[in-house]
């Protein structure tokens, strides 16, 4: 797919930002998953029958920090190669999913909350080319542990 340097670069700087304060980041960005989809927030171990989100807490962190990493890294993949490769990382990341009991749909959940996220954190350096920059590195990284989903069944 292609993918401009200046998408890549929008999507590096914003890293380069978010990445400074991932607890503040994961916190929202779980907020925003159990807004959407309180659905999609009880499979999470660490959230499950609890009404609000742990501070601090490092397995929530380590999530978030993952979804946002991983898709800044397949910007960088999409960039140079026009594809995210499916490499160990994405194949251990569809059979975790599987055996988590996530969905298809709950792709879009995730991806909003992404979105959302970035939204709020970044303040004036928001715009719709930024967004949709993410949007299409986290749509291509999806797919690809979507598909490791189906042929792990
Ligand atoms: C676990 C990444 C999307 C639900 C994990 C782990 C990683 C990860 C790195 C930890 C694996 C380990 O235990 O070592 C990602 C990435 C995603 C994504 C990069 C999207 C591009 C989703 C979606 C859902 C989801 C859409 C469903 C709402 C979970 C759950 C776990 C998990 C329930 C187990 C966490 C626990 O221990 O409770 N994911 N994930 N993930 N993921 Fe995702």
């Amino acid at each position: 797919r292609d993918f401009s340097e200046r998408q890549e670069a929008l999507v590096k700087s914003s890293w380069d930002e978010l990445k400074q304060n991932i607890p503040q980041l994961s916190l929202r960005f779980f907020t925003w998953i159990s807004e959407i989809a309180p659905v999609a927030k009880n499979m999470f171990s660490f959230l499950k029958d609890s009404d609000e989100i742990p501070q601090n807490n490092p397995i929530l962190q380590l999530h978030a920090a993952k979804v946002f990493k991983l898709t800044y890294e397949s910007a960088i993949q999409l960039r140079e190669k026009g594809v995210v490769a499916v490499d160990p990382t994405v194949k251990y990341l569809g059979s975790i999913h599987i055996k988590n009991g996530v969905i298809d749909p709950h792709f879009q959940v995730v991806k909003e909350a992404l979105l959302n996220t970035i939204k709020e954190a970044i303040g004036d350096k928001w715009s719709d080319e930024l967004s949709n920059a993410w949007a299409i590195a986290y749509d291509e990284l999806a797919h690809v542990i979507k598909k490791e989903m189906k042929d792990g069944i």
